[in-house]
């Protein structure tokens, strides 16, 4: 292990408090659409290799496949894994591929920086959401890419792994 972070933030990006939750990642620079605002690192492990590895780490993996994840190997790393992403019902960017974000529009300074997770996630957690936009859902859940509107509303934006459920449903 070395001192560098697993994961990379555009220098257009900060982590900060977050009226949503904990710490967000927001614009300190405007930024355009299309441009990358982060990119996710980490080892790879499969469901059962993370599920063991998640009794000694907090939450910070990303699902890059089917029953395969990226995630720190220790507590060390674990801060310079995060990108500290929070979810809403109105998002600002989404995954291409398994790992790169980017804007979905131009983003102004100061925007908190948030994706829909159903986009990204295939998975059974089911939380209140709080962020409190005017088409906000409610309840997220790990199921949520499911929804026949969030496909349509998202065609296009969702990660590798998801539109791959989705291409085979
Ligand atoms: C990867 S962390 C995001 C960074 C987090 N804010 C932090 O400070 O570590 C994921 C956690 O953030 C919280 N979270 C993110 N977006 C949320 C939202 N829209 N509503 C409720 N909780 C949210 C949930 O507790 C979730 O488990
Ligand atoms: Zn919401």
């Amino acid at each position: 292990m070395n001192n560098r972070p697993l994961s990379w933030r555009s220098p257009k990006t900060g982590v900060k408090a977050s009226p949503i939750h904990g710490r967000g990642l927001f614009a300190v620079e405007n930024i355009a659409a299309g441009e990358v605002v982060a990119v996710k690192g980490g080892y790879i492990y499969d469901g059962a290799q993370w599920a063991a590895a998640r009794e000694r780490l907090d939450a910070s993996e990303i699902q890059i496949g089917e029953d395969l994840f990226m995630a720190p190997a220790d507590v060390a790393e674990w801060e310079g894994a995060m990108l500290f992403t929070n979810h809403s019902c109105e998002p600002n960017i989404a995954i291409e591929g398994q790992i790169v974000f980017v804007a979905m529009r131009d983003i102004a300074a100061g925007e908190e920086l948030v994706h829909d997770w159903a986009t990204t996630d295939d998975s059974d957690y089911e939380i209140e959401c709080r962020c409190g936009t005017p088409s906000c859902r409610g309840v997220i859940t790990g199921q949520d890419w499911r929804r026949p509107e969030l496909q349509a509303r998202y065609a296009g934006w969702f990660c590798w792994h998801v539109q791959r459920r989705i291409d085979a449903a």
